[in-house]
């Protein structure tokens, strides 16, 4: 086990609905294939995650459907919990921003923020409503838009001309709540005075210009060479955290600020040692994975918030992805375009959690946006899946059974016989190490590429060395010492493709292979490189790991995972 600590978070999701597959791919995905990585290498790791109860979505959303926000957010935070297992997340925690824990720090960050200096107070103009007695945050207020005369555009922003506009510009406004008119008035805020941060912070981006992706290191520039301006951090809601000062007993804090602060207060929840020693201490390794539209918030604006409280370890590397499209378009739960999650909440044993996963890693939206093709996912599991990863497992087990009734007695001096022999063992120990390096900068398509890549090597020794040629011609031993080195590969491909496939290589070194143990043990790693078959193995039981898929069930998972969550049915008593 290494001494070094990582701590790895997923973006805290919204839960104003159920997630679909681009917040999979986007975010949760790519986080649990790191820190599984991250484990298996033997990094002492922590993963958590959870759901961001706060901000005005949720509220809406609540109102909408006439229920109490809090019976939303809970309701909804234990179907994503449970999808996140369904998919094979492994938060070692997936709490929520709604919890005393997450309330006293969160408080006490803002206290240390006053003390130290960069809170401040100010006005700003809101539309208000008389018949309600609220202020009308952004998506409270609809009106016609002074651009397009589009009859609901929110706050100040119309979705259909996209444009943007000052408050009082949108024409005709009223409250989205009752239907009345709504009046601009004053009311007082309170702001944290970024701009006092722009040096701090810019000396901080500076140091992660090798390990930020170049889009990341980019974005976060751009931020601070436009000046930081000072942020509103209270909001006119009832939704949120109180904040603890006098004269704003109606307001809340802004949702984006307590919702990073949650990385915090979900891994004291988890144990206060790790609380620690991993937000306490500098020498702790923190990773945020993050979607395109978060970006700004983890490099600038939650840095920001820590280096001027001044307490808590910063991250490490941010991560951040770009966009999931769907079959050249955007995702949209109204239009019904996507692949949603729900039904992964009841067992559908059509739909293979590890073949999903392996299709949604070659998409993983590391340097630009990518495209969801149901084309692909039956190509990614016909060509890849079965073709190359599968077959060799399957080919390599059946012809021990049928020509060694499953037993393999060679000596590891016999081993290296040729140079056919000599390239697969050196495959098997210089494979592992360039995968993990794939792995290591979070680069899991490559890791993914070079994985097949390593089936791809065992199938080509096979090929080439031909046992059955050999058995033919009554060279017996040799092709034994065949059989052994390619099922040494075997094994070893189950470790470094367990952050990937977690189940089907459990399943394959546990009952087929007949390994005890696990492959996705805590530092198993150094393993892969070794030769885990010994002398007199008898393998188990073979069974294709993988299944073909054609047109026809194409047709069903598409079905299954095409249906979007009704959120009205699912509320209705
Ligand atoms: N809830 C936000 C979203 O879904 C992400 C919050 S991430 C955190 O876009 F850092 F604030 F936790
Ligand atoms: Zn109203």
């Amino acid at each position: 086990m290494k001494n070094e600590k990582r701590l790895i978070t997923a973006a805290l999701t919204y839960v104003n609905n159920i997630p679909h597959v681009g917040h999979i791919v986007g975010c949760h995905l790519p986080a649990d294939i790191y820190a599984r990585f991250c484990r298996s290498y033997g990094y002492n790791t922590t993963f958590v995650g959870g759901s961001d109860m706060h901000g005005t979505p949720s509220l809406v959303t609540a109102q909408e459907l006439n229920i109490p926000v809090e019976e939303l957010t809970s309701n909804l935070h234990e179907i994503h919990k449970k999808i996140y297992e369904k998919l094979n997340i492994s938060y070692d925690i997936y709490s929520n921003t709604h919890t005393p824990t997450h309330e006293k720090i969160t408080t006490d960050f803002f206290l240390d923020l006053n003390k130290n200096g960069y809170i401040t107070e100010g006005e700003i103009e809101m539309f208000y409503c008389e018949n309600c007695d609220m202020f009308l945050p952004d998506r409270f207020v609809v009106g016609t838009c002074p651009r397009c005369n589009y009859e609901s555009a929110n706050g100040d922003q119309c979705e259909k001309c996209d444009s943007l506009f000052s408050l009082n510009e949108l024409k005709n406004a009223h409250c989205k709540v009752c239907g009345k008119p709504a009046n601009l008035k004053k009311s007082k805020h309170i702001f944290l005075k970024l701009s006092n941060a722009t040096e701090m912070l810019d000396k901080w981006i500076e140091t992660k210009k090798e390990i930020f992706r170049p889009h990341v290191y980019a974005e976060a520039k751009k931020w601070v060479n436009e000046g930081l301006k000072d942020r509103c951090i209270s909001r006119d809601i009832t939704w949120g955290f109180p904040i603890p000062l006098k004269g704003y007993e109606n307001k809340v804090l802004y949702v984006w600020f307590d919702a990073p602060i949650g990385y915090i207060s979900i891994t004291k929840e988890l144990s206060e040692q790790k609380y620690k020693d991993l937000w306490l201490n500098d020498n702790a390794k923190i990773y945020n994975f993050v979607g395109k539209d978060n970006i700004q918030f983890h490099t600038v604006f939650f840095p920001s918030m820590l280096l001027e409280q001044g307490k808590y370890n910063k991250a490490y590397n941010v991560v951040g992805l770009n966009f999931l499209n769907y079959e050249g378009q955007k995702f949209s739960k109204s239009k019904k375009i996507g692949v949603f999650c729900n039904a992964l909440l009841n067992d559908n044993p059509e739909v293979d959690i590890d073949t999903l996963r392996a299709y949604l890693t070659t998409i993983i939206p590391e340097n630009r946006d990518t495209d969801y093709k149901w084309e692909d996912f039956k190509n990614n599991c016909n060509a890849e899946l079965v073709g190359k990863f599968g077959n060799l497992f399957n080919r390599t087990l059946n012809m021990i059974k049928s020509y060694f009734n499953g037993t393999l007695n060679c000596d590891e001096k016999d081993l290296n016989q040729n140079e056919l022999d000599a390239e697969i063992l050196n495959a098997i120990t210089e494979m592992p190490t360039k995968i993990a390096e794939s792995f290591e900068k979070a680069e899991l398509r490559d890791a993914y590429k070079l994985i097949m890549n390593y089936a791809t090597i065992g199938n080509g020794y096979l090929e080439k060395s031909a046992p059955w040629q050999l058995m033919k011609q009554e060279k017996v031993k040799e092709a034994e010492k065949v059989l052994f080195n390619a099922l040494n590969l075997c094994a070893s491909l189950c470790i470094v493709a367990s952050p990937i496939i977690p189940t089907k290589v459990t399943e394959l070194w546990q009952n087929q292979i007949g390994l005890e143990g696990n492959p996705t043990k805590n530092d198993m790693w150094q393993n892969a490189s070794k030769l885990n078959i010994k002398k007199g193995h008898t393998i188990k039981n073979i069974q294709p790991i993988f299944e073909r898929i054609d047109n026809e069930k194409l047709e069903k998972i598409k079905q299954i995972l095409a249906e979007p969550f009704d959120i009205a049915e699912h509320f209705k008593k």
